[in-house]
Order: structure tokens, then C-alpha cells, then sequence
């Protein structure tokens, strides 16, 4: 895995690898963590990772005179922003993006693999009518092949999003992945918690999470923290 000390692309975010945070994914990247452990852990990270992606965006000077009548030489966002989420798996982000921030706008694209062709095919895709002047914070949390995150951008580029106003959140990044958008579309910014070692023969990231949707809803096989006792 790559540590702080290690140089990532200036496109690529790596979160300061804090001890809590390694705390953090130890529990989540233990695979006798219960569900409930896996979710609230994994949630504690997204937050994280959301306020580093809104780091990224357009800030302007603002003032706000304090309670004791001093001035602060405060800042806020300038540009509009919109939440969008590669469903399933980003919509563990999504709900978090709404404890932050409630009323923003959100948008949903479904992507799966083709099992005759393995390509990603676009299933379904719902944006906000005026996304092309929104900054988006596009979610998904793993990072693998890029195939799906190629696909995702490719949906917000269409429909008139420039590259420079993407921030893609993922909590686990493939080496792989991050070189498939970095070189496609060097515009995109990413905001990762941790660059893996690399892929398995089956797209699994090493040393990874498992599938991290199936750990995050429930789907798993027989999850141990409901089986009958
Ligand atoms: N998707 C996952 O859920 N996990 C991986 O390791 C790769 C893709």
C-alpha cells in the first residue's frame, strides 16, 4: 500500500494516514468484523473522505463578525454542488453526504458488468438538469479495474460536467484504477483512503475488503452477526 511519505499524482488525494485511521480500516478490513461494525466503521471513513473531496472545491473570502462583535476573515464554497453515487455500493456515501450537507441536490447512475462482453454497460442514470454548472462529488467506493469509474465520468462528461469539476471518492483505490482515469481523464481529482498493492486474478483488490457492497447491506453469505443462535 502506498504510506504518506510515498508521492501520489497531484490529481490523487491520499488521506493523511493518521493512526486513527488505520484504526479505522483495520476494523473494517477484518473479515470477522460484524456488520454493524463493518457499517458504522466504514461510515466514520466516508465522512473523512467527503470533507477532504469538498477541500477540493472553490472557495471565496467570507467574513462573519462573531458573537463578541470581532470580524473572522472567514472562507465558503462558491460553486453550486451536487452529490452523485454509482449505485450500490456509492450509496453508503450518499448517505453520508446528506448528514453533512441536507439539502443538496443528488443524482444516481447504475452501472453493472455486460457477463457476455464484461464491459460495463450503463443501466440507468439520473442527474440534476443543471449538473453541467455544478461541481460533483461522484462516489463509489472501490476503486478497481477503473472500468466502472471510466463509465461513471463518461455519464457526467455527456451530460456537460467538465473533467475539472469532478472529485471521485472512493475509500479503497487499485493502483490500476487510479491510472485508468488519471490518464483518461487527467482533469479528474481523486480522494482515496488508501492505495492497495493490487488486484487478484477475480478484480479483488489486495489486500481489499472483500466486496464491500455485500458487507455493507447485508448480502454476504451468512452474516455472522445474524445467524441463529
Ligand atoms: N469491488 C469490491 O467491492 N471490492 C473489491 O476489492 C473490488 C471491487
Amino acid at each position: 500500500m502506498v504510506n504518506a511519505t510515498q508521492s501520489v499524482a497531484h490529481s490523487v488525494h491520499l488521506l493523511p494516514q493518521t493512526k486513527q485511521l488505520r484504526a479505522l480500516h483495520t476494523i473494517i478490513r477484518n473479515g470477522q468484523a460484524s456488520r454493524d461494525d463493518f457499517v458504522r466503521h466504514a461510515s466514520r471513513i466516508i465522512r473523512q473522505l467527503i470533507e477532504a473531496g469538498l477541500e477540493q472545491m472553490p472557495f471565496e473570502p467570507h467574513q462573519v463578525r462573531t458573537p463578541i462583535g470581532h470580524v473572522y476573515d472567514g472562507l465558503r464554497i462558491t460553486a453550486p454542488l451536487c452529490g452523485v453515487s454509482v449505485a450500490r455500493a456509492g450509496d453508503s456515501m450518499e448517505a453520508e453526504l446528506r448528514t453533512i450537507l441536507p439539502g443538496i441536490r443528488l443524482g444516481k447512475i447504475l452501472i453493472q458488468r455486460d457477463k457476455v462482453t464484461k464491459l460495463p454497460r450503463l443501466y440507468y442514470s439520473a442527474l440534476p438538469p443543471d449538473v453541467m454548472n455544478r461541481h460533483v462529488l461522484l462516489f463509489d467506493p472501490m476503486l478497481a479495474t477503473g472500468g466502472t469509474a471510466l463509465a461513471a465520468i463518461g455519464v457526467l462528461l455527456d451530460a456537460g460536467v467538465p473533467e475539472q469539476h469532478i472529485v471521485f471518492i472512493n475509500l479503497l483505490s487499485a493502483p490500476e484504477g487510479v491510472a485508468a482515469v488519471r490518464e483518461r481523464h487527467p482533469g479528474v481529482r481523486m480522494v482515496t483512503s488508501s492505495i492497495e498493492e493490487r488486484l487478484n486474478e477475480n478484480a479483488y483488490m489486495l489486500p481489499g475488503i472483500g466486496d464491500f457492497g455485500d458487507r455493507y447491506f447485508g448480502t454476504d453469505v451468512a452474516p455472522r452477526d445474524e445467524l441463529p443462535r
